[in-house]
């Protein structure tokens, strides 16, 4: 299982565009909604790992001062494509996680989405985004956690998920986490529990229709869904850990 720059540039180059209307858009509308209610109303963020950049387009919405870094630069044509399309700007930096290209505490909030699932230890890529935070700083990620997920029920069953097609992924407990964030010195370290959303249905999931009317109705039913975040349920049946830490 690969999980390389080549093999990313390979993925984003086939991908088919922007997810604006599926699940996974309704997701990362969740994950910035619980962000934005943990940071001040402006500042400098970097998005490590950005993709599509989706959390950071938002974030330059709000009038932050954003920086996607990725180490595919074809996930940051589709990152400045996706900024363009939503009207904002934003800087745009070709680097690795594990040396990130910036002086220390350059930003006032660091995170990730997606990324740190794909390392057996992604505590060296924790420490080199917390250096990058002002002190009184926030960082910030998700992360997939190691069990069952609805959103993957007819996925995998396994405790440590192939999730994106042959990339490398694992997942993790709450306390590994919680060390994780705890060692790399950050104070007032939660992870919580969110992410319950109906299964993925196989084959069926592949028709855009399909997607469409799943949008729809999660978007209906989304109130349900995100109040089962921080919940025992979202402990069973959650599709992700969300992780942050005061610097
Ligand atoms: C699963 S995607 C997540 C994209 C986006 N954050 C999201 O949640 O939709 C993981 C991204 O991390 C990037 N990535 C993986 N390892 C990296 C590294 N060491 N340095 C920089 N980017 C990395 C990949 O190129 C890919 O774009």
């Amino acid at each position: 299982m690969s999980n390389n720059k080549a093999a990313w540039d390979d993925f984003w180059r086939k991908s088919d565009g922007f997810r604006h209307e599926d699940v996974y858009s309704l997701i990362n509308k969740a994950k910035f909604d619980y962000l934005k209610s943990l940071i001040p109303p402006k500042g400098r963020s970097l998005e490590v790992g950005a993709g599509e950049a989706h959390l950071s387009a938002y974030l330059a919405k709000i009038g932050y001062e954003t920086t996607a870094l990725d180490y595919s630069e074809e996930a940051l044509k589709l990152a400045e494509t996706n900024f363009e399309r939503q009207g904002v700007t934003g800087n745009f930096v070709v680097g690795d996680a594990f040396g990130l290209p910036f002086e220390d505490r350059s930003f006032d909030l660091v995170f990730s989405t997606g990324l740190l699932e794909h390392y057996e230890d992604p505590s060296p890529i924790v420490r080199e985004m917390v250096r990058l935070v002002e002190p009184g700083g926030l960082f910030f990620s998700d992360i997939v956690p190691d069990k069952f997920s609805l959103l993957r029920a007819f996925k995998s069953w396994r405790r440590q998920p192939d999730g994106m097609d042959g990339f490398y992924e694992r997942g993790f407990r709450k306390e590994e986490i919680e060390k994780i964030l705890a060692d790399a010195r950050l104070h007032e370290v939660e992870v919580i529990p969110a992410g319950v959303y109906p299964p993925e249905l196989p084959l069926l999931h592949r028709s855009a229709t399909y997607r469409r009317l799943e949008h729809a109705f999660l978007t209906f039913t989304g109130p349900f869904w995100k109040r089962l975040d921080r919940t025992m349920i979202a402990e069973w049946l959650g599709f992700y850990y969300l992780a942050h830490g005061v610097k």
